[in-house]
């Protein structure tokens, strides 16, 4: 193998790495807002902001989560130092969609309490995918992040929605 080839791959998974740390700085943010919102809602407008994250949850959280357990958890649970890490991981997984369930079966202050540690949560656990799943990924010569993530990964870099679930860009909608 040749420096050059060695060389190419590496710099396109850096660029892959940055695009997940990028939707993952995204989606908190839009997790913090959407649960913001329905902690200080008004009682009138509280269903519509239970709602829209309810929506978000299922469009954007879980698929989220289901497609690293394919992709880049499935390959990092292959390195030597990966397995007992991932199997934590998709714990944590566990412990977000109990969460996200626990909100969806309560009302009130309970679902906004459920809601903000969700967010509380998930903040967590994608900076321990930023700072330690990306970069073990990266220094694994063996490991190609673009072939890792294959075609399905609209999910973790939301290039094949459009940015479909941003609010922020969705024609007609407006930050809650
Ligand atoms: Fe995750
Ligand atoms: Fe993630």
């Amino acid at each position: 193998m040749t420096t050059q080839n060695i060389t190419r791959p590496a710099r396109a998974d850096e660029e892959f790495a940055q695009e997940i740390r990028a939707h993952h700085a995204h989606m908190v943010d839009e997790l913090d807002r959407l649960t913001s919102a329905l902690r200080d809602s008004a009682p009138e407008k509280r269903q519509e902001h239970h709602a829209r994250l309810a929506q978000w949850f299922e469009t954007v959280l879980v698929p989220h989560a289901d497609e690293e357990e394919q992709t880049t958890y499935r390959v990092a649970g292959e390195l030597p130092d990966g397995a007992p890490l991932i199997e934590a991981m998709v714990r944590e997984h566990v412990l977000i969609k109990r969460l996200v369930a626990l909100f969806g079966a309560s009302d009130g202050a309970a679902a906004a309490a459920y809601a903000r540690a969700a967010y509380e949560a998930f903040e967590s656990h994608q900076r321990k995918e930023n700072e330690i799943i990306l970069p073990l990924l990266l220094a694994a010569p063996q490991v190609s992040l673009r072939d890792a993530l294959g075609g399905g990964h609209g999910h973790q870099t939301g290039h094949d929605h459009a940015h479909h679930h941003c609010y922020r860009l969705r024609p007609g909608s407006r930050a809650p």
